[in-house]
């Protein structure tokens, strides 16, 4: 894909209320049958006829509890709970699609490397090539007691952490099958060389493993890599790892200011700065012209839920925001290092650092902090080309609002208007996801993951 060509994702989750919280309840919305195979069929076909990049999908592990310091209003407002496993969804979608990808979050902080390579690999095989991993660490002490622990990993122990299970998970994938180790059929007595399959032994920190890889190589090996967490721990562990990061940013300054820094780090890794592509998460409303956008927003307004958006932002953000007065500067000693820094720093970068509860509901005028742009196919294409050029970002996750008309729309108005200002492509290429994006269905030689001196032996 030559870099000029957009890339785009729908950006969801295997639940009812995802980023726009309370839009679930508008009459046209559909997430609500989120645990029917049909929904998510009928979703990828959707997706596949705007020449979507790919389906991002979210996860998270533990229920939001920290606004109010209960799980009501999460059960309540139907806020990212209930939420049903994104990777068992995608084989359905798979089937009845050709080229859509699927990036699955999985938070790998209560994950064993060895079992969730066999799945990553398993899927790569399903979907011949067309499986991407977010790679996240999480941020919810929900999610850690619901594994038997007090409270989550401090924040950069948990990204140490993730560096040793890549570690483990690159040896497993890329180093324990040969190329060759597969016998050709013409004359094959024995289906693989024993030589030619190695066992891993893996004698590290966090982990322990002396194994062969239980699959044989699938078209990636190693899925394509996202990662999300911009925090600069994060960025170091996007500079040394993801292939593409996905980031929230409203302002093109904050996204410019985001996208070098996050290059300077895969220059810092000795890989190249567009080793890495970006995606932004954004909202857009679409119509076929501007007035009829704005009255689509005006409507969709009707149905926000400012609690359950107050319960998101409470858990990312780490403090509990029903305790916040409205309009005093919310205090940096009470936001928790150990929930998503990059969002509560992307607050300071928006309203400054006497910022205010007040502001953060303002900001949230569809349910989250990601505003909405509205418009016309033409203006959003318009807006989304002079992002990609000021911000030197490569893609979006397209957040869903009412599903599945938000992407109808975006695709019938938005995506000709990219085609014809040749910002968009008119076709697929063949190929796995890590082909369409980057040329090759292999990582490159330059990636950590390919280093023949991997293991960590004690
Ligand atoms: C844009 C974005 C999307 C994220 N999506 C998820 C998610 O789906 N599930 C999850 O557990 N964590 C998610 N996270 C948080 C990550 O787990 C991240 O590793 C962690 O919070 C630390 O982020 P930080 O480096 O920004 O502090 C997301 C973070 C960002 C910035």
């Amino acid at each position: 894909m030559s870099k000029g060509y957009l890339a785009i994702n729908a950006f969801d989750m295997c639940c009812i209320g995802h980023i726009q919280q309370g839009l679930w309840r508008h009459p046209r919305d559909r997430s609500k049958s989120f645990e029917h195979l049909a929904y998510w069929t009928d979703y990828a076909h959707r997706l596949e006829r705007g020449l979507f990049d790919g389906l991002f999908l979210a996860d998270v592990l533990g229920i939001y509890d920290v606004y109010r310091g209960s799980a009501d209003p999460a059960i309540e407002g139907a806020v990212q709970f209930p939420v049903n496993d994104p990777l068992l969804i995608v084989p359905a979608m798979a089937l009845v699609t050709s080229n859509l990808a699927f990036g699955v979050t999985v938070n790998l902080s209560y994950e064993s490397p060895y079992l969730f390579a066999r799945r990553m690999s398993t899927l790569d095989h399903l979907t011949q090539g067309r499986i991407g991993w977010n790679i996240v660490t999480g941020y919810l002490d929900s999610a850690a007691r619901a594994q038997g622990f007090q409270q989550q990993m401090l924040h950069d122990d948990r990204y140490d952490l993730a560096d040793e299970f890549m570690t483990v998970v690159y040896q497993l994938w890329e180093h324990s099958w040969s190329d060759n180790a597969i016998i050709p059929p013409l004359n094959q007595h024995a289906f693989a060389d024993p030589n030619k399959v190695r066992p891993i032994n893996h004698q590290g920190k966090q982990y322990k493993l002396d194994a062969r890889h239980m699959c044989a190589p699938s078209i990636q090996r190693t899925p394509l890599l996202y990662q999300a967490g911009a925090s600069s721990r994060g960025q170091a562990f996007a500079g040394k790892h993801a292939e593409c990061v996905f980031l929230n940013g409203q302002s093109f300054e904050s996204i410019t200011a985001l996208s070098r820094s996050l290059r300077a780090q895969a220059l810092a890794h000795g890989r190249k700065a567009d080793d890495i592509k970006i995606f932004v998460g954004a909202s857009m409303i679409a119509a076929k012209t501007d007035a009829e956008a704005q009255d689509l927003y005006e409507e969709y307004k009707h149905y926000v839920d400012t609690e359950a958006a107050l319960v998101h932002a409470s858990a990312s953000l780490g403090v509990d925001l029903s305790k916040v007065d409205l309009d005093a500067p919310v205090d940096p000693s009470q936001l928790k290092r150990e929930a998503i820094q990059s969002n509560s720093e992307a607050m300071v970068r928006q309203h400054g650092k006497q910022w205010t509860k007040g502001d953060l509901i303002r900001q949230m005028v569809l349910g989250s902090r990601q505003t909405p742009i509205v418009g016309s196919g033409s203006r959003l294409a318009d807006y989304l080309v002079a992002m990609q050029s000021a911000c030197n970002i490569d893609g979006i996750n397209l957040s869903r609002t009412v599903v599945p008309e938000c992407f109808d729309d975006f695709i019938d108005y938005v995506i000709p208007e990219l085609q014809s200002r040749g910002a968009f492509k008119t076709q697929y290429q063949e190929g796995s996801i890590r082909r369409k994006l980057f040329g090759s269905d292999r990582l490159p030689a330059s990636h950590p993951a390919r280093a023949e001196n991997l293991g960590f032996r004690q």
